[in-house]
């Protein structure tokens, strides 16, 4: 035998042996992190848990989704950074805490007043506002994949809150958003931002004197039991953008990436159609605590809470961009002073 065919024997006879070795070895799978500030019982909880589900039977093991909630990895401004340092591939945190990633557009969602319910929200969430506002975060260094709903606001505080006057002096917790800061300023609140983990223990010391958050977030994390009265506003709304590392996102194989694009439209039909249900539900469970007493507000006294916070409309026009708070008020039909 010449020294060339007994090579090529070898050669095949190698590459028989290594065959079932590669064919049963698996490759490992693709791991996307996925850290949340809320409780897993939240709208947001449970759509990243439906996610998950959904993304690793379609993936057929190829895919495998860690869910973090509750801050258990990191804390609102830590889970941005780790984002976009790679630590983690995927997040949803409210709107209102995007401008201090310069994406200052976002604070559109947080102006008071602006939506009167869902419907109108989705026109701008589901219409070319929305894709257009997901688009900025390209520049960042981050994908936008899809918006999921949480609910609008209630004020809960120590005092009653029914009208402007009683917030005077008040140390209300706010996200990291200007527009936020506005709005408490316009009505005589003293605002401090504050991580979202740090909320309950604030409450509860007395760091802080009240918050504003909807229901879901209210009861899930206990805030009820520490905070005397609850307004029932629908001042604001608070809701989320799912966003992915725009490198590691672009960097999927392109069947798998299309399958999770499926997976997120699924998921985000689940996360809108439960949000409002469980909002309602997580306020008839703090009324049924007894914990916590509510105000309903007159339609003069919500009318005089409009009319001050109106102000935050105006201070901030020019940081949003009044084109786009045009556009918005176009869509929703919100009439400044
Ligand atoms: C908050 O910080 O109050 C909320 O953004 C928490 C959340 O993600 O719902």
């Amino acid at each position: 035998m010449s020294f060339n065919r007994c090579l090529i024997i070898l050669i095949i006879a190698a590459a028989a042996m290594a065959l079932p070795m590669t064919a049963l070895a698996a490759p490992a799978p693709i791991v996307i992190k996925f850290s949340h500030v809320v409780a897993q019982n939240t709208p947001k909880g449970q759509a990243a848990d439906y996610f998950k589900k959904i993304a690793e039977e379609r993936t057929k093991g190829r895919v495998k989704i860690e869910i973090y909630p509750n801050s258990q990895l990191y804390k609102d401004k830590e889970e941005m950074e780790a984002l976009l340092l790679g630590a983690v591939q995927m997040l949803a945190p409210s709107l209102a805490k995007f401008a201090p990633l310069g994406v200052r557009e976002f604070e559109v969602f947080d102006l008071p007043f602006i939506f009167d319910n869902y419907q109108e929200l989705h026109k701008v969430t589901r219409g070319p506002i929305g894709a257009k506002l997901l688009a900025k975060l390209e520049a960042k260094g981050i994908h936008g994949l899809a918006y999921w709903d949480n609910g609008f606001k209630v004020m809960s505080a120590n005092k009653p809150l029914r009208v402007p006057a009683d917030f005077k002096g008040q140390k209300m917790r706010i996200q990291a958003s200007k527009v936020l800061d506005s709005q408490m300023r316009s009505v005589g609140a003293n605002p401090q931002v504050m991580a979202f983990s740090e909320v309950y223990q604030a409450l509860q010391t007395g760091v802080v004197d009240g918050t504003e958050n909807p229901p879901s977030n209210l009861y899930t994390q206990k805030m009820f039991e520490v905070q005397k009265y609850v307004t029932l506003s629908d001042h604001g709304y608070l809701g989320y953008a799912v966003i992915v590392n725009k490198k590691f996102w672009a960097g999927l194989p392109v069947d798998i990436r299309t399958i999770l694009e499926g997976a997120m439209k699924d998921a985000t039909k689940f996360a809108n159609d439960v949000a409002k249900k469980d909002n309602d539900e997580a306020l008839a469970a703090v009324k049924k605590t007894g914990k916590s007493r509510f105000i309903t507000l007159t339609s003069q006294e919500r009318a005089q809470w409009k009319k001050a916070m109106d102000k935050a409309h105006k201070d901030n026009m020019a940081r949003i961009g009044a084109d786009l708070v045009k556009e918005v008020y176009k869509e929703t039909g919100y009439a400044p002073n």
